[in-house]
């Protein structure tokens, strides 16, 4: 019979200097494996004339749950060592406040357009969004840019190898497509998206930027409702009180056209080196659809009348922010882009 208070002894001491895992683990299978010394002790039961069996089970099924709760709590006191020790070894502090995930935020050139959408957005306008890909018909020629046009010189392109396929220079071909789409309803939308000129980029012009285009069509139409509808778009945008100027301008889909300025945002009017002491920042071309544009659109010159006008985001992200280059805005700058909240 297996001297209980020995084994006890025994196997505490041992299980006291068991120092890491796999320490821990010998011991484990030296008392409490299956063939270990633990389960060899109970098994002496059997072994034991009946009268002593009582006594000597007891005793030793005590010295099992003893040894099994020692066992335990030796286990989670070596994890914790080794998991302090680890802490220690990589001096980690966990008193350090967390790292800030960066957080993404809207372009300054989504926000803008944004602004625009929503300030046309409360006068009716809705927004037509039409194709990137053009064809020489739809960006010029029913435009009023016939082939080889001296006004086809303000739009340097971008041709594919498809004969007459073109990457659009402006948003104005949209104007055809909505016309040619809501005939023969009225219209009033706005006509936002990418164009593309083949240009030396400079602080001044990109290769690709965005334009806004309006269009409006409808009966008894005047210029009239295009200066209101600029003047409201003016005030929403740069502020109460904007006077405007309409300078007389040529737009081969326009007759007659404008272009349009607001009294310069920084100095009021008095002259600066934003508005280049005109006191005047030029902010979009427009006019009265030209019959012609109109008719290549289905709608009766002589029945309907229409305005459109066309701004570029970038230029008005410009003055809104004082930035001088548009190229910031297509440099993927992290020290620029995050400056727009
Ligand atoms: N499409 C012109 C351009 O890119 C801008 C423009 C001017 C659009 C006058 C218009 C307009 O609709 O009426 O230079």
């Amino acid at each position: 019979m297996t001297d209980l208070t020995q084994l006890q002894q025994q196997a505490e001491a041992e299980l006291a200097a068991a120092q890491d895992e796999s320490a821990l683990e010998a011991w484990r299978i030296k008392y409490l494996g299956r063939k270990g010394l633990i389960p060899a002790a109970v098994r002496q039961i059997g072994s034991l004339p009946p009268e002593a069996r009582a006594e000597y089970g007891k005793a030793v099924n005590r010295l099992k749950q003893s040894i099994q709760q020692a066992y335990e709590q030796r286990r989670e006191a070596l994890k914790e060592a080794s998991l302090a020790a680890e802490l220690e070894a990589v001096g980690f502090d966990v008193t350090l406040p967390g790292r800030r995930p960066q957080v993404g935020r809207l372009h300054p050139i989504s926000r803008t357009l944004r602004r625009i959408y929503r300030i046309f957005g409360d006068m009716g306008f809705q927004i037509y969004t039409a194709r990137d890909v053009e064809t020489d018909e739809f960006n010029f020629q029913l435009l009023n840019f016939p082939k080889g046009h001296p006004a086809r010189e303000m739009q340097d392109t971008f041709h594919t190898t498809l004969p007459d396929v073109l990457l659009r220079t402006h948003t104005s071909p949209g104007q055809i497509r909505a016309m040619r789409d809501y005939y023969p309803e009225p219209i009033r939308v706005i006509l936002p998206g990418k164009c593309y000129r083949y240009e030396q980029v400079t602080a001044r012009s990109e290769m690709m930027f965005f334009q806004v285009e309006g269009l409006a069509v409808g009966h008894d139409i005047t210029f009239a409702d295009l200066k209101g509808t600029l003047q409201a778009f003016a005030e929403q945008l740069f502020g109460a009180g904007r006077r405007l100027r309409f300078r007389c301008s040529h737009f081969p889909f326009t007759e007659p056209s404008a272009e349009v300025d607001i009294d310069c945002i920084l100095c009021g009017g008095k002259g600066c080196r934003v508005c280049k002491y005109t006191g005047w920042l030029e902010i979009l071309g427009c006019g009265m659809v030209h019959p012609n544009v109109l008719r290549n659109g289905g709608y009766d010159p002589d029945v309907y009348s229409g305005y459109a006008f066309g701004m570029g985001p970038e230029r008005i992200a410009m003055l809104l922010h004082g930035i001088d280059d548009i190229r910031y805005f297509y440099a993927n700058d992290a020290r620029f882009l995050p400056q727009f909240a």
